[in-house]
């Protein structure tokens, strides 16, 4: 019987990590194995990234600082415009901004070190985790999204 149950429990498991069910989220849904696969490492590369270079100010858990740095968990300014938050990621800004109804008025520093590769799988990050679900974000857009940056 605790045979049957093990073999049955490793069974699952590997079926679980293979289909990476645990990064599967709304926008995700539809995704091939192969869509998944990348998905989960821009995921997983992403965290890493975010940890050194964002969680500082945006906290690990996405959602900011009091009223010196914004939320990205479920922040209405980001999710509403993916070109522009990129160009955020890379160039910094600075001024005024509203996020979640809160007014912001600091700088944040530009990352110019971050490759496109980088930028979107942080990008792909934080749009996938605390309960945001955009999907991948392909270098692809990353690189249109950069080539039309406003200053
Ligand atoms: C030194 C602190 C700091 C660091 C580090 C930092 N930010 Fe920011 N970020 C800010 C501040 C402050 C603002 C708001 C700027 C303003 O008020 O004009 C902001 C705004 C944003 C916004 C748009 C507003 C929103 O909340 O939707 C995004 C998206 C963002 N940051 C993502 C990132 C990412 C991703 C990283 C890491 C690559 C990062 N930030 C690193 C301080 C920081």
């Amino acid at each position: 019987m605790n045979r049957i149950f093990t073999i049955l429990c490793a069974a699952l498991l590997l079926s679980a990590c293979g289909s990476y069910e645990s990064f599967q989220n709304e926008a995700t849904k539809e995704y091939s194995s192969e869509q998944m696969k990348k998905f989960a490492k821009y995921m997983i590369q992403g965290k890493t990234l975010y940890t050194s270079y964002c969680s500082n100010c945006h906290q690990a858990d996405g959602a900011g600082l009091g009223k010196v740095y914004p939320p990205l968990a479920k922040a209405d300014y980001m999710l509403t415009d993916m070109s522009r938050s990129l160009c955020i990621i890379k160039n910094g800004m600075q001024g005024e901004i509203k996020v979640n109804g809160v007014l912001y008025s600091q700088k944040m520093p530009d990352n110019n070190s971050l490759t496109d590769l980088e930028v979107a799988e942080i990008a792909t990050y934080i749009n996938n985790s605390w309960g945001n679900a955009k999907g991948l974000v392909s270098v692809k857009t990353v690189q249109k999204s950069l080539a039309n940056c406003k200053d």
